[in-house]
């Protein structure tokens, strides 16, 4: 669903991304590891198709995201690290906008808008303007109008961080259920024992550089010693 092939990014003399290319299929949840700096917001931002790319090229469910854009993002949601809604509309005014903008029919807008702001215990907030919201609020607004869309493939950049304890639980719960449902996730991630307990696949990047992919039981096995090693373990190896 995700095909990532040779992707470069410079800026200047900086190599963000460094010849990367990997795969996720279809009820994957891919779990992108790395320090920061490593080029994990560049290549969400590029498989989004807000960034584009110096070489190589990204496809999503076969579209190629540079030349294809709107056939891809019709079927990409992103989350980003720092939440962007628009500040004069409402938490309600906001789902609506974006059910509109992705062609949700009306009906089912009205029905499941305020089922989802239930489920983020944003009810109370929906008729007031986003700049009132808090981080972790919008946040929760993006990923309640990420449902209300069924999108094929989400792009996740560091999803929790803003969100209290309930929330994150709430939250690792949805993602396996898109996944079970065929939506192909990738998230960036600096929560180690999340991606160790949700993630089918995890790959960890520095410098750039994918320097380990496979399933978190093969990434554990890289790193060899006397003791039961922890993804936190093998990660700090490897990016030593
Ligand atoms: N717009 C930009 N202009 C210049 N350098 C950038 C830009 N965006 C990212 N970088 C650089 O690219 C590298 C990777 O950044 P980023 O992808 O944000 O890392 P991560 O998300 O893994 O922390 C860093 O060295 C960062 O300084
Ligand atoms: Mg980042």
């Amino acid at each position: 669903m995700i095909k990532i092939q040779n992707l470069v990014k410079t800026f200047g003399v900086c190599k963000a991304v460094d010849d990367l290319s990997l795969d996720v299929a279809a009820g994957e949840i891919f779990g992108f590891l790395g320090p920061n700096g490593a080029g994990k917001t560049t290549t969400v931002k590029i498989l989004s198709g807000i960034m584009a790319p110096t070489s190589g090229r990204v496809l999503v469910a076969g579209f190629d995201v540079t030349r294809e854009p709107l056939s891809a993002k019709r079927l990409i949601a992103y989350i980003p690290d720092e939440p962007f809604v628009y500040p004069k509309l409402t938490g309600f005014e906001f789902l609506r906008f974006l059910g509109d903008l992705y062609d949700v029919p009306y009906s089912e807008q009205i029905r499941r808008i305020p089922e989802l702001l239930e489920t983020f215990e944003l009810s109370l907030q929906g008729g007031e303007l986003l700049e009132s919201y808090s981080h972790g609020m919008k946040q929760k607004l993006l990923i309640a109008g990420m449902l209300l869309r069924k999108p094929k493939v989400v792009l996740f950049d560091e999803p929790t961080v803003g969100l209290d304890p309930k929330s994150i639980r709430r939250f690792k719960t949805l993602l396996s259920e898109m996944a079970g449902n065929g939506a192909a996730i990738f998230m960036c991630t600096h929560i180690l024992e999340m991606a160790e307990k949700l993630c089918t696949s995890v790959g960890i990047i520095h410098n750039g550089r994918l320097i380990a992919k496979d399933t978190v039981a093969a990434v554990k096995q890289l790193v060899t010693g006397p003791a039961q090693k922890s993804l936190e373990d093998v990660f700090l190896e490897l990016t030593k």
